[in-house]
């Protein structure tokens, strides 16, 4: 392996990259902004580019600067994070922008970085190698998969997890950490995918042992599948004079800070009653049945009435976006 692959790797990114919102180009002189290279990874930690890429767009016209972000208020951060998913990354985020404007600017070593709040292993390395070209090594899934098959280390990463991290720092190429990183995450995400990998148009498959085994699929090995526990709860839909009456969720804990449908409580089961109106939403460790039941008036306790011509600008999550439209027979916009 050696210098051979890595220029290959490289080379591939310079021809192929794709051209992302967030990057600079391959091999500029001027690294790209961190402000929107931690905005992006964050972003991308637990959703996919095609999704990551408008709304990053939206995101930076909002708040164009670090500066704006830490001024805005959380909940307006929340409402634009709709839709996106794990929530406690935006509340980070805000909690994150202001740590950094206060300290005048973003630490661009890996250790000051793993100390601000939503920034983990990961995220700090990359933020690190591709805005302060740091030599970190940022390995996330993409990189284990393609690392394995390169190696040609078998088994479940569960258990070769430390190998491929040893191999993959080994790989690395001093001075190019953020496009060698950048290039893996293309090649990872276009070419050496889980599935049907692409090994024809590969670049570097002459060096991969998974290619030459025949049946580079099966590296990583994968784990089997754990079933999801099921829960149910009931929210309430209560509508008066063109409006509906949403509350905001503890700040805490699933879906915290966000707006909401109020309700019961969600508990362990499978649903109730199936025939009722109802929506389902698949959560990372559970699924949930959420009945939708009109009511007259609301509970106790704070609360707004939201317009219903005005109820995709209330920024609801996915969940509650679904309760809405089953109810008004309209799309609701997360
Ligand atoms: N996934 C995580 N970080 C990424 C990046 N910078 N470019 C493309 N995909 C990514």
């Amino acid at each position: 392996m050696g210098a051979n692959h890595q220029n290959r790797l490289l080379e591939f990114y310079r021809e192929n990259a794709r051209a992302l919102p967030w990057r600079a180009r391959p091999g500029s002189n001027v690294p790209a902004d961190p402000y929107r290279v931690w905005l992006s990874e964050v972003m991308l930690q637990q959703t996919t580019v095609a999704t990551v890429t408008p709304r990053f767009s939206r995101f930076l016209e909002k708040w164009p600067q670090i500066e704006d972000l830490a001024a805005a208020p959380l909940e307006d951060l929340l409402a634009e994070w709709a839709g996106l998913g794990y929530y406690a990354r935006a509340r980070n985020l805000h909690a994150c922008a202001r740590a950094v404007v206060a300290n005048g600017g973003f630490p661009q070593d890996e250790a000051g970085l793993r100390a601000l709040p939503g920034i983990g292993a990961y995220t700090a390395a990359a933020i690190a190698a591709i805005a302060f070209e740091r030599d970190s090594v940022p390995i996330d899934t993409n990189v284990e998969r393609v690392v394995a098959r390169l190696e040609g280390i078998e088994g479940p990463l569960a258990e070769t997890r430390p190998k491929v991290h040893a191999a993959a720092r080994a790989l690395w190429p001093a001075g190019r950490a953020g496009d060698y990183a950048q290039a893996m995450m293309d090649l990872g995400a276009t070419i050496c995918r889980p599935k049907n990998p692409r090994c024809d148009v590969c670049p570097i498959c002459e060096d991969c042992a998974a290619f030459a085994s025949g049946d580079p699929e099966a590296i990583p090995a994968r784990k089997a599948k754990k079933v999801r526990p099921e829960r149910r709860g009931t929210a309430w839909w209560i509508e008066k004079d063109g409006a509906v009456w949403l509350v905001r969720r503890p700040g805490k804990g699933m879906l915290g800070g966000m707006a909401a449908l109020p309700g019961t409580s969600w508990e362990d089961g499978a649903p109730n009653d199936i025939d009722a109106p109802h929506v389902r939403h698949v959560f990372t460790h559970f699924a949930l049945t959420l009945a939708v039941e009109r009511r007259a008036s609301p509970p106790g306790g704070e609360g707004w009435w939201q317009p219903l011509s005005s109820l995709g600008d209330a920024g609801l999550p996915t969940l509650y976006a679904k309760a809405a439209a089953l109810m008004t027979g309209q799309p609701v916009r997360a």
